[in-house]
């Protein structure tokens, strides 16, 4: 089976590893340290402040903005749980903007028709590694005063018009196994406010802003220095990673594009994606269902996955939450019902790539009708 992703660590990491288990300091200090600056690098932005996971450093977002009750977060449907998750734990109202099906991202257009007088936070997703519309996002926040966090989870170093997804507002970033930079469990978060920087430290330290000196309630969000060590030698080879990421991509797009109920992923012009995944959407022409089309792709040996299968708030525990206002976003749920990713991860061959586009013809039919 050709897998959907590919964790592998090089000498230099465990080099690293053993580094921080021989000072006996693994819990946050200086490799932590070193990570956030390397990252704040990346984003192009002043700070980065590190935490235990993407879904806490999107709530620490949420909570360093000290929201009032019944204030509302507009975000995309076609997420994954933890964007709704955070919103929820903040203690926010969850309303939804409809998806554009090219960038599979928020429509400014229908962010804009959502915005109420409780509105406080747009939080875009830059969902597989490519960012939303970020020019017309940043205009609706500016135009309404409201706080922009990107949940950033999968688009490490992805770009718009030159600027790093992360660095429009408050950047939010997931270090999850499958992620393109992962440390095990992990999140950071990015901003260039020195003030904002300096809560979000205070914050995932227990509120304490010298030792003993509690200035706010606050939490145990902390990254150890053994996380920070699996992610630094990631750090220096990620473009290297993006490379990788994106020959395949274009490998895949040359090999599948007219295939009849295919639609391959859009690069847009003015964006560098990380390419996190690679997804097509199996539309109503293909002659088999997408779900069909999985399956046969599993039997050939082709990892592939669907993310996601449903819209984020269509979940009993979420259709009932008054948290939750359930909108119409009919482009959202088409597109729930086409995806597939492919592997597109830096470890294919040739051979594994053409393994791929060979299935995929044999399953949904060459442009010509006939069969590879
Ligand atoms: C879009 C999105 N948001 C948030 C998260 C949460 O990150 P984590 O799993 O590190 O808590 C993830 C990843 O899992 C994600 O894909």
């Amino acid at each position: 089976m050709i897998p959907i992703t590919v964790v592998e660590f090089g000498a230099d990491t465990e080099r690293l590893v053993l580094e921080v288990l021989r000072t006996g300091r693994i819990a946050q200090g200086p490799m932590v340290a070193r990570f956030e600056a390397a990252f704040a690098e990346l984003v192009g932005v002043k700070h980065a402040v590190a935490v235990n996971n993407g879904t806490t450093s999107l709530v620490a977002a949420l909570q360093v903005l000290d929201l009032e009750p019944g204030s509302e977060v507009i975000t995309s449907p076609f997420t994954f749980a933890a964007t709704l998750n955070a919103i929820l734990e903040a203690g926010a109202i969850a309303r939804f903007a409809d998806i554009s099906a090219e960038d599979f991202n928020v429509d400014a257009a229908s962010v804009r028709e959502r915005v109420s007088a409780r509105t406080r936070v747009l939080m875009p997703v830059h969902l597989y590694g490519q960012t939303a519309d970020m020019d017309p996002l940043t205009e609706i926040a500016s135009e309404h005063g409201l706080a922009l966090i990107e949940d950033a989870a999968q688009a490490h170093g992805a770009t718009y018009r030159g600027r790093g997804a992360g660095s429009f507002g408050i950047g939010s970033f997931s270090f999850y196994a499958t992620k393109n930079i992962t440390t095990g469990e992990g999140g950071v978060i990015t901003t260039d406010d020195d003030a904002l920087a300096e809560k979000l430290r205070i914050l995932r330290n227990q509120g304490m802003r010298a030792r003993y000196e509690y200035v706010m309630l606050g939490h145990n969000y902390r990254m150890t220095d053994l996380q920070a060590a699996l992610a630094l030698p990631q750090m220096q080879r990620y473009d290297e990673v993006v490379d990788a990421r994106a020959a395949n991509a274009a490998s895949l797009s040359a090999g599948l594009r007219g295939v009849p109920g295919l639609v391959v992923p859009a690069q847009l012009p003015d964006r560098r994606h990380v390419w996190h995944q690679y997804t097509v959407r199996v539309t109503d022409d293909a002659q088999v269902s997408r779900d069909e089309f999985v399956a046969r792709l599993n039997e050939a040996g082709v990892g592939a996955g669907v993310y996601y299968p449903r819209l984020v708030f269509d979940y009993d525990a979420y259709r009932t939450h008054p948290g939750v206002v359930i909108e119409d976003t009919p482009v959202a749920a088409a597109v729930a019902q086409q995806v597939v990713s492919l592997p597109v991860h830096p470890h294919l061959s040739s051979q594994d790539l053409e393994t791929i586009v060979t299935a995929v013809h044999d399953i949904l039919g060459a442009p010509d009708g006939g069969s590879r």
